[in-house]
């Protein structure tokens, strides 16, 4: 007879029925591997009516008392599958504090209060494990923290958001603009009603926190991630980017410069021939460049019901086989090292810059003085169309700091015959 592993589930919605689902259908296969047979004995809901068919469907119990599971010596691990960050926090830690293991897709929470969780589970000696909330379907984090452990890594490029990948490949591809695109990842149901923590960059910000952490040993707060979404963003920088051989892509970044870090989450052009060029509509993927491997790149889907509760039910089997050997309460990341963030005359890149400027003699003079003040040389200049009074600019740089770039702004934006339209990162080959 094998040993009955009870979850509990905290949240029967889009993921959170994929897990019972994936554990019914690959029951036998997580049986051999973990010689446990994993169940969902309790889902808690917040309206038992609306879930009971689900209930009945994957033999769960329903219950509207969150002390139903956490007071049931039964049940060893919590998956919470709610989002936000409460209840969620306070479930989880309660869990905690009972001795159960957690599993949770929660990138909100991990991001803003991803620490004092993982020293509440160590402090009660349980697993705390989140394979799921950084792209999804992708096994991102367990690949950093155990297939990459002996390697040092010095750049990660993540397409973390599908929402904005989508969009940016309908304004790329088929010239829709930024409303029109929205509107339809929104009909799609890939974009919330209220979008904004996907087009401002907020939930890729998330996801760089924790790849971070993973990354880099360092804990850094959303407040050191400089964040830029793509809300706004003009149809004719997209197409100016295509001309010149580079895709607009939503970046999270996160580089190391010696021993510091610099995150940053923005939209970036990619070279064509660069891999993150060819991830289109939903899809995520994460680049890493690391002195052992070189380059790597991890692509799959970002979301979905049944990718996410994959990476959940690994989460499980992980913790099956901790319970198993009696290997439980070791984090999921045990590397750290001490926080450094990379100062911004040591961040350097090429830089992209759309202005308006009177379509007069002498005002590429002008420009190009403000850019030899600040030591910032073209790499390529374009002058586009124009009204007869005014010509639409395009600016790339050769590598520059992000100091001087910043200075170079500002010049433009106090000469007031010019206007800066759109400044833009972009991604060496
Ligand atoms: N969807 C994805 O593809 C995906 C991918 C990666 C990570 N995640 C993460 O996975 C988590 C779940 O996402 P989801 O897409 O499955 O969300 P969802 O479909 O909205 O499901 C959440 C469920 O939790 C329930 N819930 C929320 N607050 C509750 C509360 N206070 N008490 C009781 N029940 C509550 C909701 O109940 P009602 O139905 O009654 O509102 C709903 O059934 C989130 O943290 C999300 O960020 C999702």
């Amino acid at each position: 007879m094998e040993e009955k592993l009870k979850i509990g589930l905290l949240g029967l919605g889009v993921v959170g029925s994929g897990v019972p689902e994936i554990l019914i259908a690959h029951q036998e296969k997580i049986r051999q591997v973990t010689g446990m047979d994993i169940v969902v004995d309790k889902a808690f809901v917040r309206e038992i009516e609306t879930k009971q068919a689900l209930g009945d469907a994957f033999n769960i119990q329903l219950t509207t008392s969150i002390e139903d599971i956490l007071d049931d010596p039964e049940i060893s691990i919590v998956v919470e599958l709610m989002g936000a960050i409460e209840p969620a926090k306070t479930y989880i830690s309660q869990a905690l504090e009972k001795g159960k293991h957690v599993v949770t897709a929660n990138k909100d929470l991990l991001a803003l209060h991803g620490g004092e969780l993982v020293a509440l589970a160590q402090k009660n000696k349980c697993d705390l494990y989140y394979e799921a909330s950084v792209a999804g379907g992708i096994p991102i984090l367990r690949t950093i923290a155990n297939s990459l452990a002996a390697d040092d890594i010095t750049n990660v490029l993540g397409i973390v958001n599908g929402t904005t990948n989508y969009m940016l490949t309908q304004m790329v591809s088929h010239s829709k603009s930024y409303e029109e695109a929205l509107r339809e990842a929104q009909e799609l149901g890939f974009a919330e009603s209220d979008p904004t923590n996907d087009v401002d960059g907020i939930d890729a910000a998330y996801k760089m926190v924790i790849l971070s952490q993973f990354a880099f040993g360092m804990n850094i707060g959303m407040e050191q991630v400089a964040v830029k979404g793509i809300r706004g963003l003009s149809l004719e920088d997209v197409a100016t980017a295509k001309q010149l051989g580079y895709e607009i892509k939503l970046i999270g970044a996160a580089k190391k410069a010696g021993n510091s870090i610099h995150v940053e989450v923005s939209p970036m052009l990619v070279p064509v021939k660069h891999p993150l060029a060819s991830v289109s509509n939903e899809f995520n993927a994460v680049f890493i460049e690391s002195s052992g491997v070189g380059e790597s790149m991890y692509y799959g889907p970002g979301a979905g019901a049944k990718p996410t509760a994959t990476s959940v039910v690994s989460d499980l089997i992980t913790i099956a086989k901790n319970i198993r050997l009696k290997t439980t309460g070791h984090m999921f990341n045990s590397y750290r090292h001490e926080t450094l963030l990379t100062e911004d005359n040591e961040i350097f890149s090429k830089y992209y810059l759309s202005l308006e400027v009177p379509d007069e003699r002498g005002q590429f003079l002008k420009l190009a003085e403000i850019m030899n003040q600040a030591d910032v040389s073209f790499d390529q200049v374009v002058q586009q169309k124009s009204d007869g009074k005014t010509a639409r600019v395009i600016v790339i740089t050769h590598t520059t700091s992000k100091k001087n770039l910043e200075t170079v702004s500002k010049k433009i934006n106090e000469t007031t015959s010019f206007s800066l339209e759109n400044t833009m990162k972009v991604l060496g080959e």
